[in-house]
């Protein structure tokens, strides 16, 4: 489809739209304001309104002007400086994490490793209990299932229930902060609420978010850079004999196996983009994971490539919804890979039992077995 129709005109489990391969394009629409974000589930959608709401207010489904808000607001917290703060704390839990399950005969990389160390990162940030590891992970895997593409009707009854259990859990810690005041997320949030900055909802939608933006990507990129690893024996070794490579080898499992495959928008009037007329009200699916591997863009685009150098992919989107914890997730992936480097001579997986989750919009392993 990419070679003869990067913007093509299609229907997916009854989602018609225009299908976007293409690099350029994709990039072009991502960068362009008259392209919306626009919420999963359409307002005029009967039922699951407390799931509707709550996505309503993310900063992730809006727009200019109402976007800067609460962007603004959020990016203070996640600057490359603020994050060195982190650093340390990242690169211990990982160390802490491995020497738990290094003796284990068998073990999933994802559930013993990737998981435990991304939700106990944005726990510590957001200021949530990490005790509660396991809540996260089911409202995780369920709130994903109810923004895919082929979402079923019982993943959106489910999803709203699990909306509805998030905002009263994230009610009483709001009202706890508001008693203790800490130096995390929630109280800041929580401090611009009490200046009637932002309301108790806007406050709720943006922890939901972050809770679930903040770990269940990164779980995957984690665990398909595992992946990558294993099943590239060559790149693994070069990767082990030059370890300054780390950093363009994360960018390279970006782009290889894109964590976050698909994004949407809407066309809020009508807009001509490589001679083909979008019309007002359109929708447009961005394959992102597609657009990763445009031969025009990337050379050899199929092949892994560790020391791969420029490599401007659009994992993490662009433009003004450009991913706010880029930086995060690949100072965990990094403290990650540098702590499974160190302590393994050759990593391998049970490649026999590795199945891919049922999701459109997501690259993610059900488990990692490594042996
Ligand atoms: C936005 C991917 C990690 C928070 C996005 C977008 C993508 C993305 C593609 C843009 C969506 C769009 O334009 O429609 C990823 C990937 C991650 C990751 C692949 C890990 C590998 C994180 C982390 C956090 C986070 C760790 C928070 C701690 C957000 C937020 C937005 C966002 C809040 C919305 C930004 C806005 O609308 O202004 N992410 N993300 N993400 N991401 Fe991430």
């Amino acid at each position: 489809i990419r070679a003869q129709s990067p913007i093509h005109w299609g229907e997916f489990f009854g989602n018609r739209g225009w299908y976007i391969t293409g690099y350029e394009e994709a990039s072009m629409i991502l960068k362009d304001l008259r392209f919306q974000n626009r919420m999963p589930l359409p307002e005029t959608t009967k039922w699951f309104e407390r799931l509707k709401e709550i996505q309503k207010q993310m900063v992730l489904y809006q727009n200019p002007p109402d976007h800067r808000k609460i962007r603004r607001l959020v990016n203070e917290r996640f600057t490359p400086k603020v994050l060195e703060r982190y650093v340390f704390m990242i690169e211990e839990t990982a160390e802490q994490l491995f020497s738990h399950i290094k003796n284990d005969k068998k073990l999933d990389f994802i559930a013993d490793f990737a998981f435990p160390l991304a939700s106990t990162v944005i726990a510590r940030l957001l200021g949530v209990p990490e005790r509660d590891k396991d809540l996260f992970r089911r409202w995780a895997l369920t709130l994903i299932d109810t923004i895919d593409l082929n979402r079923s009707r019982k993943s959106l009854v489910k999803g709203n229930e699990c909306i509805v259990e998030m905002v009263h859990y994230f009610k009483s810690l709001i009202l706890n902060s508001k008693r203790n005041r800490k130096n995390d997320l929630i109280s800041v949030l929580v401090e611009e609420q009490n200046n009637d900055k932002l309301t108790e909802d806007e406050v709720l939608s943006t922890c939901i978010l972050l809770l679930i933006a903040g770990h269940e990507t990164t779980v995957n990129l984690i665990s398909n850079a595992i992946y990558c690893l294993a099943t590239n024996q060559e790149q693994q070794i070069k990767l082990r004999e030059e370890p300054l490579l780390l950093k363009t080898a994360i960018e390279e499992v970006l782009r290889y196996e894109s964590p976050t495959q698909l994004t949407a928008r809407i066309a809020s009037t009508d807009v001509i983009i490589n001679q083909t007329q979008i019309k007002k009200g359109d929708h447009i699916y961005l394959f992102l994971g597609a657009c990763n591997r445009d031969p025009k863009n990337f050379p050899n685009a199929n092949t892994l490539d560790f020391a791969r150098e420029p490599n401007p992919h659009l994992s993490f989107g662009a433009g003004i919804h450009f991913c706010l914890g880029s930086e995060l997730a690949k100072i965990e992936t990094k403290a990650a890979l540098r702590t499974i480097l160190k302590n393994t001579n050759s990593i391998q997986i049970d490649s026999k039992q590795l199945e891919w989750r049922n999701l459109t919009g997501f690259r993610a392993l059900k488990e990692l077995p490594v042996v």
